[in-house]
């Protein structure tokens, strides 16, 4: 027996996984048990952003872990209220957090407040082709079927609109709707950026009809963008901010912020979580947080973003299997008009990792720290797997 029978013996089988053990990071590199290095584009889909094994991430671990692992939500611990001030500053002014463990808890806890902030109405408008999570509240509001299948039924209380389309919000709303939630770049449903008059009119039509405003920036949020939140692009402010993925280095840690006024609706007893805010998780997001809300590293996503989309721009020039190319900062889709498997497959074999969403979307999300260097090593890889 090895390590991938094992897998298919003992695990759930609800991931297809590649073909590859993987025992060591280090930056934007990972490392195989055979001792293959491959240059990693995917960050482990956006957590690794601030690269594998960051030592200043590592250290704030081992000192936390070293003094104190965890209590209870029923004691203040320092990290905890540490990263809530720091949070609440750097995103929405007067804002609260509540801590949890993965994007879907952020997302159950956005979708808990909004209910319970709105006087009995319920319904949400979230969009299509949206991605919120895994959770029954969360699976509810993606709006996309093949997650559904087999889970039926499921809570009722969301509507569908198309997104980047206004007339399309606007024949969701009815006297129910207490909330619409978006992302402000769709990332599984392939890279899709919103468009600033959307988010900008979207945000008009949430205060005439008096509805919460909720970002989903799991995915898009804390620097991945060039901006350290995705709104930020906008100049579009939320009601509700979710965050998880790339929040702890590693750890899972989530976070829901919402104003203060809004926030209060969930009193004591209301929500909880077991290890929502752990010391060490929240030790790792000090560091995350001092390391991306860097004016200079925001810069380098965005420029690096923009070099990136422009030497794909020159591959799509040579391959007519491109068929587009979305993206901000560091969050890029390449949308062929074949399948993408074989060539994430291609790469993968070359020694770089990358993903393909909705069948042909080929996804990039690497670490911040990468250089002209590793793109033009990601490009060229790219572009022997595109034969
Ligand atoms: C935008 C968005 N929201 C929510 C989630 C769910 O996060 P988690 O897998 O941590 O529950 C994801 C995960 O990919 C996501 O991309």
């Amino acid at each position: 027996m090895n390590y991938f029978d094992w897998d298919k013996r003992y695990i759930f089988q609800t991931y297809k996984r590649n073909p590859v053990l993987f025992v060591k990071g280090k930056g934007k590199y990972l490392w195989d048990n055979k001792g293959k290095r491959y240059l990693d584009f995917l960050s482990g889909i956006s957590v690794a952003s601030s690269g594998h094994c960051n030592p200043r991430i590592v250290k704030a671990i081992k000192r936390q872990s070293e003094k104190m692992i965890h209590v209870s939500n029923l004691y203040y611990t320092k990290p905890q209220i540490e990263v809530a001030k720091m949070l609440s500053e750097i995103s929405l002014p007067g804002s609260r957090v509540f801590f949890s463990n993965s994007g879907a808890e952020a997302n159950e806890c956005a979708i808990k407040l909004a209910r319970k902030s709105s006087n009995g109405k319920y319904e949400i408008v979230a969009f299509k082709n949206s991605f919120h999570g895994r959770t029954i509240a969360t699976l509810s509001a993606t709006g996309q079927k093949k997650f559904h299948k087999g889970f039926e039924p499921l809570l009722k209380g969301f509507r569908f609109a198309e997104f980047n389309n206004l007339e399309s919000v606007k024949k969701q709303i009815n006297r129910k709707t207490c909330a619409v939630m978006i992302e402000p770049v769709q990332g599984e449903s392939g890279v899709h950026p919103a468009s600033k008059d959307f988010l900008k009119g979207l945000k008009k039509l949430c205060k005439k009809n008096n509805l919460l405003l909720i970002f989903d920036e799991i995915q898009c949020g804390l620097g991945r963008t060039g901006k350290i939140f995705a709104y930020k692009n906008y100049g579009v402010e939320p009601d509700i901010l979710t965050l998880a993925k790339s929040l702890g280095g590693g750890l899972p840690v989530a976070a829901t912020i919402a104003k203060s006024n809004i926030a209060k609706a969930l009193g004591y007893g209301s929500h909880g979580s077991t290890f929502g805010g752990n010391p060490v998780c929240c030790a790792a997001v000090i560091e995350v947080l001092k390391t991306v809300n860097n004016k200079k590293l925001l810069r380098n996503i965005e420029e690096n973003g923009k070099y990136f989309i422009l030497q794909l721009k020159n591959l799509q020039k040579k391959y007519k299997i491109i068929k587009e190319i979305r993206g901000i900062g560091l969050m890029i889709g390449i949308e062929l008009n074949i399948p993408g498997k074989d060539i994430v497959g291609k790469c993968f074999q070359k020694g770089l990792l990358i993903n393909c969403t909705q069948e042909n979307v080929l996804r990039f999300l690497p670490p911040f720290s990468i250089g002209k260097k590793d793109i033009d090593t990601a490009i060229s890889i790219l572009s022997d797997s595109l034969v």
